[in-house]
Parts: structure tokens; C-alpha cells; sequence
């Protein structure tokens, strides 16, 4: 069977702590050789991994492109404004073409469901680079940063702060799978769907107060008030003003707690200068951290 890897909810849990403890392994190994060199079994080697980027991306295209080097294959990337999927060809003749071309397709993409359909045609792996659902790359990044500073994932009490958005999602996928907790305070009117929250089923509360989620956590949590695709800039950031992350409510978390943001960031809106640049922000090792996670998650789907 193909392995796809387009949500967390999908994988077994079994899998994913493999892939968690994979990406630990590997970032070990290479400390500090050059970005170019592959892995000692490169596992990629021979693989052309191809990248289709609906929306703009720094971490996500560079940490794949990095990814699948160290791993010892090679990418082709592609905005699909290039493509002719942006004059309208269907989602699954490119998937049937790519299929034939490449051994493994990551997409960032507008819509969740285009990825979906992608997948389902698609005889090589896909792998979800953020949708407007869900950003499952990101939060195994976040789970490995998570690790390195406060030990195993499983027990902690994360706080999600401000958007209920695609990457919240992700998070709520992954709480009931590596046996965290998720404490998730959001505006009522920017809550995550619903049927996102049901798949974080007991290991998630919602609330609408910052303090009372972020009250002992050992992670705070946070994201822009205003994602890729969002129209109604204004509105939100009037919504989002009592969620900005501050060295106050930092107070508020656990002596020891961590700070992380996927990025990028709009400091003084999501949070302070103070919190992103100081002592308990793990931002850098997160955004470094895309590499070694996706190189598990690609060396998973080539095992498959
Ligand atoms: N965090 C993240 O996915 O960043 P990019 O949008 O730069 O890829
Ligand atoms: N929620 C953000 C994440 C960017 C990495 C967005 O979708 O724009």
C-alpha cells in the first residue's frame, strides 16, 4: 500500500512515535556535518522527491528541499501557478502524471480536499505541506523541539493560544496519539472545526480564556491571527487582541515552560518581542527541526 502522509489522525500511533523517534536518530547522527551530506543510509537515495506549492512557504520548501538531499534523492519543485494545474487541469491527471515522473509528491495547497483527491490517484506517496486544514509536517517538528527541551511528549499539558486554525488542527490530531494534553483557547468565533475537535476527543479542552489554558502548561502554543487565504483582516485582529502571547501570560504556565510558533510571526500582534526572542522560545530549533521530521516522515513513506 502507498503511504500517504496527509493528517496525523490517519497514522497509527505506533507509526508515528517511530517517525518521532526516527527524526531524533537522524538529526544525532549528522550533528555537525555539512547540510549536504546524505545520511549514512540514505534512505532517499534515487528518489526524486516533486513539490507543488499553492501558497508561499520559506520553512516548509527549504526543510524538504534540505530533506530529501540529506536522505539522498533529489526534488523538483513547482508552484502551481506554473503548473497547468493553475489553467485548470484536474487535480487527479496531474497525480497520474507525477505518479509516473517522481517517487513521492509533497503538496502545500488551498484546499484540504485538493490534496485528498490527489491522493487518492496518486501510485506514489503524498504528503500534506499545509492546507487550509491541517499542517501535520509542522507539528512533528514541534512534538521533536518539544522532546530535545522537556523530555517525552507523552504527559505534558500543551496550550494552544489564538486561532483555531490549521495547524491547532494538527495539534488536536496529534494530542490523543502521543498522549498529550491540549488545552486550546480561542475567540468563540475562531474556533477549530468541530470535527477536528472530535478527533482530539478526551485530550483536548476548549476554552475562550487564555489564562485558564495556559494556567501549569509546559508549552504555550501560538500562530498568526491571520492565516494564508483569510479575508477578514480587521475583524480578526479586533477578535484576536486579549489572545497576544506576553511575558504575562507566560507567568501564568509552568516555571520551566516553552515557547513555540511554526512562523512566520507578527510580533506585538500573536506575541511579544519579548516571549519569540527570549529565553523560553524554542522557535529557531522548531523551524530546524521541519528537516529532521520530514526526513522521517519521507523515509517512512519509502519504506511503505
Ligand atoms: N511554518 C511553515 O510552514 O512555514 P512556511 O510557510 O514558511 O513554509
Ligand atoms: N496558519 C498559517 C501557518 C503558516 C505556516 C497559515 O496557514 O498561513
Amino acid at each position: 500500500m502507498t503511504r500517504h502522509f496527509l493528517d496525523i489522525h490517519q497514522l497509527d500511533a505506533a507509526d508515528l512515535r517511530a517517525i518521532l523517534d526516527d527524526a531524533h536518530a537522524r538529526k544525532a547522527a549528522r550533528k555537525g556535518w555539512p547540510q549536504g551530506r546524505a545520511d549514512a543510509d540514505a534512505p532517499g537515495k534515487d528518489r526524486v522527491l516533486a513539490m507543488i506549492f499553492e501558497k508561499n512557504s520559506t520553512r516548509t520548501r527549504f526543510s524538504f528541499d534540505a530533506a530529501i538531499r540529506q536522505l539522498g534523492g533529489a526534488s523538483i519543485i513547482a508552484t502551481a501557478s506554473d503548473m497547468q494545474l493553475g489553467r485548470g487541469e484536474p487535480v487527479e491527471d496531474t497525480a497520474r502524471v507525477l505518479s509516473r515522473m517522481v517517487d513521492a509528491v509533497m503538496i502545500r495547497a488551498n484546499r484540504h480536499e485538493d490534496v485528498e483527491r490527489f491522493a487518492r490517484v496518486s501510485t506514489v506517496p503524498v504528503i500534506n505541506g499545509l492546507t487550509d486544514r491541517s499542517h501535520p509536517c509542522q507539528i512533528l517538528a514541534d512534538l521533536q523541539t518539544i522532546e530535545e527541551h522537556c523530555g517525552p511528549i507523552a504527559g505534558k499539558t500543551v496550550a494552544w493560544v489564538g486561532d483555531g486554525n490549521n495547524v491547532c488542527h494538527s495539534f488536536m490530531h496529534a494530542a490523543p496519539k502521543f498522549g498529550f494534553h491540549l488545552n486550546v483557547a480561542c475567540p468563540a468565533e475562531y474556533h477549530p472545526d468541530l470535527r477536528d475537535l472530535e478527533k482530539g476527543g478526551a485530550a483536548v479542552t476548549l476554552t475562550s480564556d487564555p489564562r485558564e489554558a495556559v494556567k501549569g502548561a509546559d508549552v504555550v502554543v501560538t500562530d498568526t491571527w491571520v492565516s494564508m487565504g483569510d479575508q477578514d483582516y480587521e475583524a480578526r485582529l479586533a477578535a484576536f487582541e486579549p489572545y497576544t502571547v506576553d511575558e504575562a501570560l507566560m507567568e501564568l504556565a509552568d516555571p520551566n515552560a516553552v515557547f513555540l510558533h511554526c512562523l512566520p510571526a507578527h510580533r506585538g500582534e500573536e506575541v511579544t518581542d519579548a516571549v519569540i526572542d527570549g529565553p523560553r522560545s524554542l522557535v529557531w530549533d522548531e523551524a530546524e527541526n521541519r528537516i529532521h521530521a520530514q526526513k522521517a516522515v519521507l523515509a517512512w513513506c519509502f519504506a511503505g
